[in-house]
């Protein structure tokens, strides 16, 4: 961040930490973040504990988890260093802008979030405003760091869009005060599905523990969720419409070994699924490997979690006040 004549693109994104992620959170997103990490841009990556506050998490449990998914982002290999990797809550601007924003967000446009709408069904013994307002902090993540580009999956891509609305809307009110992000999604795992119902999303409040692979299983346990994984009555690996369990798995092989959907019609060209599904869990569980195993070894230094964690926050929060005093200015509040 601090070599500017470099320009190197800023790339921001945040995960929540309601429990492990899911191989889904890891092809569509976490993947994509660490490759983006390695030196072409600058990164920002947030475990972002204010989002996971609107589902009500037992107080012990967010905080356990939100130090554990800080333990698995640098897990995956990003370098603290170089890259800012913190806790969104450490880094009071987002929620501060958040309300700037929200005076910028027309009600009616929040309310068409499909991810709203599909939460507040789904729970409708709580849902609060937090839910409702839900995208408009994300813009905020987002928009406090100029970001150029956001890498998730495709689930994401309604609040990047409004988030995008929401920037253009106060650049228009009050001048040129965000630069308008772009988001960045996978040609391949953009919208890793379920095991056991290939027509939803694969993911972690799945009620059934057979229809996602967590990023921290056993390797039998990866192993027998893939043999159990829903497929068709044709038998031959092949990527077409209708397939959707088979189009999954081949998306998952894809992106694990780096093969196109061509080479691995090729591979298992007169080869059944069984042989297929041993292949694809053998390249999942060979692709987590490394990344279980640095996990393991960095929860049993809180310490110096703790202590990236901090020095995360404290670089997030200098280019953060700067858009903020920035915002805060154009709008007119007063200035001490
Ligand atoms: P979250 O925590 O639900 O998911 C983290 C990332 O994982 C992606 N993802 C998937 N990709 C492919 N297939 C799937 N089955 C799948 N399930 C999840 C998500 O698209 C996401 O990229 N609102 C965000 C967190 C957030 C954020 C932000 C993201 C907060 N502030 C600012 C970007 C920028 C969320 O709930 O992601």
């Amino acid at each position: 961040m601090e070599n500017t004549a470099e320009k190197k693109k800023i790339v921001l994104s945040a995960i929540q930490p309601t429990g492990t992620p899911t191989l889904g959170n890891y092809l569509g997103a976490l993947k994509n973040w660490k490759d983006m990490s390695e030196g072409e841009y600058n990164c920002l990556y947030a475990v972002a504990d204010l989002h996971s506050l609107t589902v009500r998490p037992e107080p012990a449990d967010l905080r356990r988890r939100t130090l554990e998914m800080y333990a698995i982002l640098l897990a995956l290999g990003i370098d603290p260093e170089k890259n800012i990797v913190f806790i969104q809550s450490h880094v009071p601007q987002h929620a501060q802008l958040s309300w700037l924003l929200s005076c910028c967000t027309q009600f009616g446009e929040a309310a068409r979030m499909t991810q709203f709408k599909d939460k507040s069904e789904k729970h409708p013994e709580n849902v609060n405003v937090g839910l409702f307002t839900y995208p408009i902090l994300m813009a905020a993540d987002i928009l406090l760091y100029q970001t150029d580009f956001v890498p998730i999956g495709e689930d994401q891509k309604q609040h990047l869009e409004i988030a995008r609305d929401i920037a253009e809307r106060f650049n228009t009110v009050y001048g040129n005060t965000f630069k308008l992000p772009e988001p960045f999604i996978g040609k391949i795992g953009a919208r890793v599905k379920s095991l056991q119902d290939p027509s939803q999303k694969m993911s972690k409040s799945d009620p059934n523990p057979k229809g996602y692979i967590s990023m921290l299983d056993d390797d039998n346990i990866i192993v027998k969720k893939i043999k159990s994984a829903v497929t068709d009555s044709e038998a031959k690996v092949r990527y077409a419409e209708g397939k959707d369990g088979i189009n999954n798995l081949m998306g998952i092989y894809s992106c694990c070994t780096g093969k196109t959907y061509d080479e691995i019609e090729k591979e298992f060209d007169g080869k059944g699924y069984g042989d297929f599904k041993s292949a694809v869990a053998e390249a999942v569980v060979e692709e987590l490997r490394p990344f279980k195993t640095e996990f393991n070894r960095l929860m049993g230094d809180k310490a110096y979690l703790t202590e990236c964690a901090k020095n995360g926050a404290e670089k997030a929060s200098y280019f953060a006040q700067r858009t903020l005093s920035k915002a805060m200015k154009k709008t007119g509040l007063f200035q001490l």
